[in-house]
């Protein structure tokens, strides 16, 4: 989806030029780390953990991979062309490493899990190959290559959630940040190579995640965004688990559910806006929902894929809810907090998809009128259950039409729920200056819908104002401070 370079604005100055020796080895100093992330916010918070793991080596980061000595690329697997996007971006750091051999070139993330050690034979100028588990063992592996030999590591892990780990916040607008409360996915939804290259679900610790957030907030931070691939199935032991004389694992008593986690977070400050992705529809409870409903600060937002309308394809993607489920938990959400925002992530084209259940996810949009949609024609991943049981045999130009149309669905459902809130006023965390003018203010309403109103001397970014909303445009609410 996105690259993003890497800047060391929250690096503790401090800690730049202590003398560091890892394992008996003298770390080289001052070396530059240039990472670029791609695929979903998982990764993007791994890559903050890397650079703190990096910095802890003497590593300082450059948003210009032409100066860096190391390069790293956090890749993506979930489509054939995110994988695609990874390739052409490694030919460019080749080239510069063909010029300068003495830079190191790593591939990191869930492209690395899935081919392990076969990337170093098909990138030849690859040095490093490391999963999304193995990150501790950075110093080693870089090690290894400072030592002219090429370095691997793809084991996966059933414990490590890099609990202790304080990120490094990378390109960070000081504001809001992902705190990971999660790793890995049980879910093995047919189409899908995640639980492959993230391995086996398992929960944080919570007060790890309440102390990440609470140091946040001090730091001025007033938004944070509770990463998991699902969510609702986040659970950590409380004192039924508990030893004789033992507290209690979770360290609150009881088992630490979703709900009670975002109450947990919900509760350090009423300044500070809650969010979470994503929800998985087999699991989302009414208990989340009420717990949502009842803090002002954790935002109306919900993004709850649906991946198809139809019953059969749900069945064949092993998503374990019908239809008629996914619709029961949409009407639950509009009964518990009628103006809450629902976004969503579709799949066109999966495996014998005929016209009439393609009909039948426009029908669900129809019915939800999703404020977002991320929409995707089907692409068949190696290993996977439905690359394994069912041929890919939607002809790409039918994949092509129905993708047309179903995102002229979303366009039409976005315009009618921004069309819905003129007139309205919400509150408003500003998040910086826009970007077509300097003379506005940039910022998110509770439903995650971007707005957009002149600044005003009084507000910066970071506060929060409430916004009359004149007028909008296909993305975005246009409007002015008020009150
Ligand atoms: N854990 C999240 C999804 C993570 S992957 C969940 O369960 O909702 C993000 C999205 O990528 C998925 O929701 C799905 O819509 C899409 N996706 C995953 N595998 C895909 C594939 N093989 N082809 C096309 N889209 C895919
Ligand atoms: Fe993939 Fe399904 Fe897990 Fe989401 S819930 S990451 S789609 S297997
Ligand atoms: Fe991609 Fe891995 Fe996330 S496959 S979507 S980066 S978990």
């Amino acid at each position: 989806m996105l690259g993003l370079q890497a800047s060391l604005k929250d690096h503790d100055e401090s800690r730049q030029g202590e003398a560091l020796v890892l394992d008996g080895a003298d770390v080289k100093h001052n070396r530059k780390l240039f990472i670029e992330s791609y695929g979903c916010a998982m990764n993007f918070s791994d890559s903050e953990i890397v650079a703190s793991i990096m910095s802890d080596m003497g590593f300082s980061t450059t948003s210009d991979y032409k100066e860096a000595d190391v390069i790293f690329i956090n890749t993506c697997s979930i489509r054939d062309n995110a994988e695609q996007r990874v390739r052409n971006r490694l030919k460019e750091f080749s080239a510069a490493k063909v010029k300068n051999p003495g830079i190191t070139i790593g591939v990191l993330g869930c492209m690395a899990e899935r081919l392990k050690s076969k990337f170093l034979e098909e990138e030849k100028l690859v040095d490093l190959v490391i999963g999304p588990d193995a990150y501790r063992d950075l110093p080693n592996l870089i090690g290894q290559v400072d030592d002219g030999n090429r370095a691997v590591n793809v084991l996966l892990s059933r414990e490590e959630t890099y609990a202790d780990i304080s990120p490094v916040r990378l390109n960070t607008n000081g504001i809001s940040a992902f705190i990971s409360i999660m790793r890995g996915c049980d879910n093995m939804c047919s189409f899908c190579v995640v639980p492959f290259t993230r391995g086996r679900e398992r929960s944080r610790d919570p007060q790890s995640i309440v102390r990440e957030a609470e140091e946040l907030f001090n730091k001025g931070y007033r938004e944070v965004t509770l990463l998991g691939q699902n969510v609702d199935s986040y659970k950590y032991p409380g004192a039924e688990a508990k030893e004789v004389n033992d507290e209690s694992p979770s360290g609150y008593g009881q088992t630490v559910n979703f709900a009670r986690l975002l109450e947990l977070v919900a509760n350090i400050n009423p300044e500070l806006r809650v969010r979470f992705s994503t929800s998985h529809p087999k699991d989302i409870t009414d208990e989340v929902l009420y717990t949502m409903a009842r803090h002002e600060n954790i935002c109306k937002h919900i993004h709850l894929p649906v991946q198809s309308g139809n019953s059969r394809i749900l069945e064949m993607m092993n998503r374990t809810y019908t239809r008629e489920w996914y619709i029961d938990r949409v009407d639950a959400i509009r009964r518990i907090m009628p103006e809450c925002g629902i976004s969503t992530d579709i799949i066109i084209g999966f495996c014998s998809e005929t016209e009439e259940e393609h009909q039948e996810t426009l029908s669900m949009m129809e019915y939800v009128k999703y404020d977002f949609a991320y929409m995707f024609t089907y692409s068949e991943r190696p290993g996977t259950l439905a690359a394994k049981r069912y041929p890919d045999d939607i002809p790409e130009e039918v994949k092509k039409r129905r993708f047309n149309e179903i995102l002229a669905k979303q366009q039409e459902c976005s315009s009618i729920r921004l069309e819905q809130r003129v007139g309205k006023t919400f509150k408003v965390l500003i998040e910086r200056n826009s970007k077509k003018s300097a003379t506005d203010f940039s910022g998110k309403s509770d439903q995650n819908t971007t707005v957009v109103f002149p600044a005003d001397n009084k507000s910066r970014p970071g506060d929060y104002v409430h916004v009359l909303i004149e007028k909008c445009t296909p993305a975005t609410l246009i409007g002015k401070i008020v009150g």
